[in-house]
């Protein structure tokens, strides 16, 4: 598949998105929108595939949505084509995605990092939803995500001031889930990425489905759906495999990897 916005390689088990728009920060106009789309496709669908990266360069994960691709849209483009909403597709992507997040991510480019699965970052990370010093707000999922993962008050003071947050700050804050050496940031990430596409597939596919249904579930309504995929799972030969394999003390070979 030739790309022209972003370079797509496979690492054993994982598929490797680095986001390759130098000139313009990584900024998402429409051709990296439908490569990525593409290409998030694709691995889903393959099943040599277990586990996605998406990354971008030293400098920046990415700066954003293209302002100067965007600034001239009428209210009506955006409504008739309903700007956006083909990200929509992220969420139907059923394999875990990682961010793995140096430089800026900022507005379009936090929110690409926030609807992966979780964001690895860099010391040099940083983030922030800077929309409302162009005058207007997040349009892919900010003011939700955001403030999903950081709470209101910090959620609200990004939006509102504009701000950055570093990478000390996100960890502490609960966007990112760790925090690495700038060097050693695609390395971890390909690493926890690997981990993963090791284990049964549909295992860390039930997993993924149940812990984004908490984003969308009462907690009874969630324990519920919890309860019943993990009585499920034991119709599964990996869920044998693995505990066979516990108790024997040896390595489990997952059949569906
Ligand atoms: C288009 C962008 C861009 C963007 C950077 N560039 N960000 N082009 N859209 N979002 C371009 C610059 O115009 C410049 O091009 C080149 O990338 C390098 O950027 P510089 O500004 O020269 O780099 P630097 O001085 O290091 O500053 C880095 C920066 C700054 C702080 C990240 O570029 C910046 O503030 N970018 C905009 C960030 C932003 O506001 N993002 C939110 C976008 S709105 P030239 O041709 O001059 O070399 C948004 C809405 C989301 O995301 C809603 C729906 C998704």
């Amino acid at each position: 598949m030739a790309y022209e916005t972003i370079l797509a390689e496979t690492r054993g088990k994982v598929g490797l998105i680095t986001l390759n728009r130098p000139t313009a920060l990584n900024a998402i106009n429409s051709g990296l929108t439908r490569d990525v789309l593409e290409a998030l496709k694709l691995y889903d669908a393959d099943p040599a595939i277990g586990c996605i990266v998406i990354t971008g360069s030293e400098k920046a994960f990415a700066a954003g949505a293209d302002i100067k691709e965007m600034q001239s849209r009428s209210y009506v483009d955006n409504y008739l084509d309903d700007f956006f909403a083909e990200w929509d597709a992220m969420q139907r992507v059923r394999k875990p995605i990682i961010a793995a997040v140096a430089g800026y991510a900022l507005g379009g480019g936090c929110e690409l990092a926030m609807a992966c699965d979780f964001i690895i970052a860099a010391e040099t990370a940083k983030f922030g939803q800077p929309e409302i010093t162009l005058g207007v707000m997040p349009g892919m999922g900010g003011s939700q995500r955001l403030t999903r993962f950081v709470g209101k008050s910090k959620a609200m003071d990004m939006c509102l001031t504009g701000r950055m947050m570093d990478a000390a700050e996100a960890e502490r804050s609960g966007l990112v889930s760790r925090v690495v050496p700038a060097g050693e940031l695609i390395e971890e990430a390909l690493k926890a990425a690997t981990k993963i596409a090791d284990f049964s597939l549909p295992a860390v596919m039930m997993n993924k489905e149940a812990v984004n249904r908490s984003y969308e579930l009462t907690l009874q309504e969630g324990l519920r759906f919890e309860r019943r995929v993990f009585h499920s799972m034991f119709a599964l030969e990996d869920q044998k495999e693995g505990m066979s394999a516990f108790a024997e003390k040896r390595k489990p070979t997952f059949k569906n990897r």
